[in-house]
Parts: C-alpha cells; structure tokens; sequence
C-alpha cells in the first residue's frame, strides 16, 4: 500500500501537479467488447440516482468552449448539457465546440480560446487538460478564477483522488473540475482481422511486428497512423517510449532527470520508424478522425490511441473490436484528464458556476463518460452504466502505473508539446532518427524542465 502511495507522488513530480501510479495492468486481451447502455436507458436511472438540485431562477445563457465534435464525444457532451438543462431550463447553452478542433488534440480551438482570453472575452467555461495545459497556460498568467470555495460546497476533495485533486492544484488551491480519466496508451484492434493473423495481440513490439509480416503477407496494414498535424502520431510515439523506458525514467523526461539524449528515445524512434511500413500508406495526410474509418472498414487492424476511440467506435456501431494495453506497456496507465474551469470575466459567471457543479456531478459524469469511453473523475460512478472496456479500465487504473501524457497537456508546458508535435510532422515526412532525437533534445533543453 505505502509503496503504491510513493509511486503516486512520484507522477505527481513530473509536472509538480500531476497524479501517478500503479501496478500491472490487467490488460489481457478482452474481446467482449460492449456499448455504452443507451440514452433512453441510462436517464431515468441516472435521474432517479440523485435527487436534481431545486432548480434555480437562473437565466441568460452559457457558452462552453470545447474540441469535442466527434461521434462518443459529442454525445458525452450532450450528456452534460441536459444534466445541466434538467438543472437550469431557463439558461440558453451555447455550444461552441469547434468543428475539426481535435484533428490535433484541440489545437484548433486552443488558438481561439487563446484569442478570446487574450482579448479579454472569455466564454463561461472551457475544456481544458488537467496539469501542465491548465496551470501554465491558464492559472499562472493569472485568468483563471480558484475553485476552493465549491470544491468545498460540493464536497469533491472526498470523491476525487488525491492525486487528481493535485493535478487540478497549484498554490495549495484547485483550479478546474475534472470530468474525466482518459488512458492514452491502448491498443484497439480489429477482431476479425486478428482472428487470421494472430491468436492473441501482441505485448511486445517485437511480436508487434511478426504480426505485421503476417498481415505484409496478405497485403493488409497493421497499424493506423494518423500523421496529419502530428498531435497524434506524437501520441502513438508517447506510448513507445512508455515501452522503451521504466515509468520512473519517462517521467524523468520532463524534469531534467532523464536527458533526451538517452538511447531509449532512439530506440523508441526507431521502433516508430519501423511501425511506418505496417502502417495504411496515406499516414502522412490522414487526421485522426480517418484511421477510425480505417479500422472499422477493415483497412487497418489497429488503434493505438487514447480512449476516447471507444466512444467514436460505438458511435458508428463499430463493436467488434478488442483492447490491451499498447506494447510494452501492460501495467503502465498514460494519464489525461479532461476539466472545466471558470475564467476570469467570464459574462454569466453564476451560469458558469453551475455548469461545474454539474461537470463535478455524479449524475454529470455519469451521463458523460459511458459514452466517451473514460472512466469518471470521480471514484462513486454508478457501474450499471458502464460497459466492460470502463471496468476494466477503472480496475487498470486503481493498480496501474500512471505517467502523464505528453501529446495531451499533462506532461509539459505548452510550449514543449508544440515543438514536440512539431517535431512528429517532420518524422512522419523524413524518418530521420537522428534529426528527430536531436530536435527532442533542443525541445527539452528550451522548455528548462526542472523538478
Ligand atoms: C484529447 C481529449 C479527449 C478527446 C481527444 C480527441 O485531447 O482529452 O477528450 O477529445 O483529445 O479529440
């Protein structure tokens, strides 16, 4: 028990914020996989689940700013809205998310965000990544409001762990309400076209690639790469160096203890090099949205992406599919997390208040998570809603050791992750190793990590 505590602190130096740890990941393949119980289902129990605040006089409107268009996500977020319309039916929602935002992990959104706060017109809340994405960009250039007062009133310390309240904290105070844990290190694959090729999936990256051959042998692609804007093959590259490194020294990457100089990201470059010829040819020019078409249409067997795939799958009634953990890394849980927090002016603040009490809610982040496909912030979720990808995902990470994400804000400042991404679009394009390693290195050494 004690060392499992130890092993948390030790994720939460990576960013001085951040939560981590735990053991072995259950991660042998499950194939049963299931969809989220529907909507029509879901409500009257989530409704009976917990009485409904009284509703207030409040009126007006609510903008929330978010990357979440696609098939899981948008219907997350329509989870939280009627949660929230239950709540406050005079207040008008105003969804601003942004079409084609998360071709890059939010990118596309985060430059109007950064526009609007920078201008001094924020919307009353917005989506943003637990750690470094938070309190870098937002809390310490001093635009965000501190959350102590309602995590106090809503009586969070007590359902969120420890260690995601410190991913939310900077200066002993929290400063957005987590909706979500996100895994990033997973492996979907396609059971059909595994069932040829392979009786299980593989566990290593060197049974990555027998199975590669095999499927070389029958002119198919292994792996789907989505190269365009690098965000997310920066994504599939985070989880090889969770393979190549031990979760200690990965997170040593990002405080100046482990130097990216270090053979492992070399081989973990190469590994991602190699990866390239199982891939679909088009991985240069294909976003993130297409290698789930990819995988459902039978033209790639793999995903290697966070899980929020589930949620886009079932989305397109796509249930024939598998999870393990990626490659190397059975036991090792890449941690994001997805929060709203209250910007300073934001126009209906008491509006916006609200709309976290609903985000830090039960009955919020159970009629938003099923169909996401993380698993809830909070640690009293009521089970009969999730499918076996969640449970086994919640049992993953009680015991799992958790390392944050670097393509998804947790690890590092904004700065690194946009060199970092960079640096993928060139590899996609060159393969050079070398170049690759060295611009890491550069990358690291502007962005000062310290512990
Ligand atoms: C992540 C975000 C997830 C999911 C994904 C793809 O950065 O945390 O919630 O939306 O991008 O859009």
């Amino acid at each position: 028990m004690s060392g499992r505590y130890l092993n948390r602190r030790e994720f939460l130096k990576v960013s001085a914020l951040l939560g981590g740890t735990a053991i072995l990941a259950a991660c042998a393949p499950k194939a049963t996989p299931t969809s989220p119980p529907k909507k029509e289902e879901a409500a009257p129990t989530v409704a009976k689940a917990t009485a409904p605040p009284k509703v207030e006089e409040a009126a007006g409107e609510l903008e929330i700013f978010s990357w979440w268009t696609s098939g899981g996500e948008v219907e997350a977020l329509n989870g939280l809205f009627r949660v929230y319309g239950e709540r406050h039916p005079q207040v008008e929602i105003i969804n601003a998310a942004l079409a084609g935002g998360s071709g890059a992990a939010g990118a596309g959104m985060k430059a109007v965000l950064k526009t609007r706060m920078l201008g001094g017109e924020p919307p009353d809340s917005f989506q943003v990544h637990l750690g470094h994405e938070l309190i870098d960009t937002h809390v310490v250039a001093d635009r965000m409001e501190p959350l102590d007062a309602l995590y106090e009133g809503e009586g969070w310390v007590d359902v969120f762990p420890p260690d995601v309240v410190q991913m939310a904290s900077w200066q002993g105070k929290p400063w957005s309400v987590p909706v979500n844990i996100h895994r990033s290190n997973c492996f979907f694959y396609n059971l059909k076209m595994f069932e040829n090729v392979s009786k299980d999936p593989p566990a290593t990256w060197d049974e990555f690639f027998e199975v590669g051959e095999a499927m070389k042998a029958k002119d198919q692609a292994l792996l789907g790469i989505a190269g365009s804007g690098g965000a997310f093959s920066g994504h599939v590259f985070e989880t090889m160096l969770m393979a190549t490194f031990d979760p200690d020294s990965y997170r040593g990457l990002f405080t100046g203890k482990t130097s990216w100089e270090d053979e492992r990201v070399t081989e973990a470059l190469e590994i991602f090099k190699r990866a390239l010829d199982y891939s679909n040819p088009d991985y240069a020019s294909v976003g993130w949205g297409d290698i789930n078409d990819l995988m459902v249409s039978g033209r790639v067997a793999v995903i290697i992406q966070g899980d929020w795939t589930p949620g886009v799958l079932w989305s397109k009634d796509f249930h024939d599919f598998g999870w393990v953990a990626s490659p190397g890394t059975t036991g090792i849980y890449g941690t994001l997390s997805d929060s709203f927090g209250l910007p300073k002016g934001a126009p209906n603040r008491e509006n916006a208040i609200n709309w976290l009490r609903v985000v830090g809610s039960k009955e919020g982040q159970d009629a938003f998570n099923p169909a996401k496909g993380s698993i809830p912030a909070r640690t009293d979720p009521d089970l009969s809603l999730y499918t076996e990808y969640h449970k086994d995902a919640m049992a993953d990470f009680a015991k799992d050791e958790l390392v944050p994400s670097v393509a998804h804000g947790t690890a590092a400042k904004e700065s690194f992750m946009t060199d970092y991404v960079n640096v993928f679009v060139q590899f996609i394009a060159n393969k050079d190793v070398d170049v690759a390693q060295a611009e890491l290195v550069e990358a690291a050494e502007d962005a000062e990590f310290s512990e």
